[in-house]
């Protein structure tokens, strides 16, 4: 799944979603809660060498549930991947049409998701409704990046 979102496919380092100027302004977080031989704890996707870098311990699904105004059903995904972004990678170049470029991209990534998880037989919905700040605060996210998008995942 996360390699569907972010992997790399080249050896320049292309990934499987499209990205203007290659700039590759996404990051991901994975909050996990029930999934097998995987801890759960809030992740950190490490593109290159395509592994998870554990960022926190214990179970964060309900706290990102409150953070996402208690829709209550994604404390009961199995994990939950969260999309984010660090707009200047690609503003620097973009200047304002920047932030559109980022948008678009996290549609791609959430729509390859999408296709994975139907794959593999999982479910998959995408949510915008969430309070930034506290979506943050769940997954220890960086300042400089902003949350974009929940993909919670599970078995339907
Ligand atoms: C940008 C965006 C934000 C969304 N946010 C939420 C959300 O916060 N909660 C939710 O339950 N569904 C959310 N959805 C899913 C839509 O409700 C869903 O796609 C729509 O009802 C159509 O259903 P379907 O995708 O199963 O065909 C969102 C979809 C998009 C594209």
């Amino acid at each position: 799944l996360l390699w569907s979102a972010q992997g790399v496919t080249d050896p320049a380092g292309l990934r499987t979603a499209p990205s203007a100027g290659a700039l590759y302004p996404l990051e991901l977080h994975l909050v996990v809660g029930e999934v097998t031989e995987l801890p759960a704890g809030v992740y950190r996707y490490q593109v290159d060498s395509h592994q998870l870098a554990r960022v926190a311990t214990g179970d964060r699904r309900t706290t990102l549930s409150g953070a996402a105004f208690g829709q209550s059903w994604i404390a009961r995904a199995a994990a939950v991947l969260v999309i984010s972004a660090v707009y200047d990678r690609t503003t620097v170049k973009y200047g304002r049409r920047g932030p559109l470029y980022v948008h678009l991209e996290a549609g791609h990534v959430a729509q390859n998701v999408a296709l994975q998880a139907v794959a593999l037989d999982l479910g998959m919905t995408p949510v915008g409704a969430f309070d930034d700040q506290r979506v943050k605060s769940v997954v220890e996210m960086a300042d400089r990046e902003g949350p974009l998008y929940l993909l919670p995942l599970g078995r339907t």
